[in-house]
């Protein structure tokens, strides 16, 4: 089933996202966010975000047909997020997508938002790094994945270098978190730093203005017990940990509060994000080196972290890996990823899931 038109839909946290692709090709992604009614309590509230997805659903979905200049009869199947994510929320795409398929009698597929985080790597790309309509051919022309494909998650709820086989049923883990995502630990250290919330961007920012080495935060489960060797791993030789280092920011701070001194927050961010992104780097590179992995699809809303992208970027040339990042758009929820990964399925030949599953808001 070549170059299906599939219509992706997001709403399994405070973004409502409706994309649509055709085959490998991105055509339109519209996202409507919530995140202004959520900033004043310090994260999502679950019942705003939902009722803020009823709001912004029709004219999200309006929105993308219109700019895509294609009718919902044109469609060929309908994509929605099933899980993970807040059930309220989930709710309301699953509930919109189910309708959309009842009505226009069109097959629905249920998307496991991690996969589709990093399945939105398979889309086709334009030499300057954007993604759109004419660019070169996609990594997952076809359905086909190229061999020793690797993935690395980076999300507000995982850290994960995967093997990918089969972007459907085939995926191992290589290596995840011990305690705290990625994201999480960026969102508890803005929070030490009185940054706001969501943590991530805020961080990235301010840390452009600080030296990230003046000060050296611990890289979690780097320890030789940890690593062991190539021939005689550790236990936590592919593992990350991210609880031991902000409570490293948190006694930083403390003393420098202490010593009745102002607290560099620029210069605590900066060396944060180092510690971050150079264990989380250093790992994957090392995970996909030790088993032959040629390929790695960046994926996750910390993938927009300007500093992971440049130093996972540099270390991935180096150990002659290619890595594939998605333009920054594409990294935060959205539908066109939903949507993505219906088409990979499609052109792989996979049935659709029906109308009768549920949202799993602790899908693994
Ligand atoms: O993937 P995502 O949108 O939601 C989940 O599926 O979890 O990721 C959200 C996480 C948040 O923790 C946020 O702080 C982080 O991604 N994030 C960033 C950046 N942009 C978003 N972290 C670091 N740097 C960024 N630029
Ligand atoms: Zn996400």
């Amino acid at each position: 089933y070549k170059d299906p038109l599939v219509l992706g839909i997001e709403s399994s946290c405070d973004e409502t996202g409706v994309g649509i692709v055709r085959g490998t090709t991105l055509l339109t992604n519209t996202v409507s966010s919530s995140m202004d009614e959520h900033v004043r309590f310090g994260g999502v509230i679950p019942e705003i975000a939902s009722r803020a997805h009823l709001d912004a659903f029709v004219p999200t979905l309006q929105e993308s047909l219109h700019e895509a200049g294609v009718t919902l009869d044109e469609i060929d199947a309908i994509a929605v997020t099933s899980g993970p994510g807040l059930a309220g929320a989930l709710m309301v795409g699953v509930c919109a997508a189910k309708a959309l398929a009842v009505a226009t009698g069109k097959p629905l597929y249920a998307i496991n938002h991690l996969v589709a985080h990093v399945g939105v790597g398979l889309l086709d790309r334009n030499p300057d790094g954007g993604t759109a309509a004419g660019g070169a051919a996609g990594l997952g022309e076809g359905g086909r994945l190229p061999d020793n494909l690797g993935a690395l998650l980076v999300s507000g709820g995982h850290t994960e270098i995967l093997r990918i086989r089969s972007i459907t049923d085939d995926v191992e883990l290589l290596g995840s978190t011990i305690d705290d995502a990625a994201g999480e630990a960026y969102d508890k250290v803005a929070r030490i730093l009185e940054l706001g919330y969501p943590g991530g961007p805020a961080i990235d920012k301010l840390a452009r203005q600080g030296n990230a080495k003046s000060i050296r935060f611990p890289r979690g489960l780097s320890q030789p017990k940890y690593m062991g060797t190539a021939e005689e791993p550790g236990p936590h030789r592919y593992d990350w940990s991210f609880s031991g280092l902000k409570t490293a920011v948190a006694r930083c701070v403390e003393q420098f509060e202490a010593r009745g001194e102002e607290v560099p927050v620029a210069d605590i961010a900066a060396a944060f994000q180092e510690a971050v992104v150079d264990v989380i780097s250093a790992k994957a590179v090392l995970a996909c080196k030790e088993n032959g992995i040629t390929d790695v699809l960046l994926g996750g809303g910390v993938a927009a972290n300007s500093r992971l992208r440049e130093l996972t970027g540099q270390r991935c040339t180096s150990a002659g890996i290619r890595l594939h990042v998605p333009p920054l758009e594409l990294c935060t929820d959205n539908g066109a990823m939903v949507a993505a990964l219906g088409a990979q399925l499609i052109m792989a030949g996979i049935g659709p899931s029906g109308v009768a599953f549920a949202p799993d808001s602790s899908m693994p």
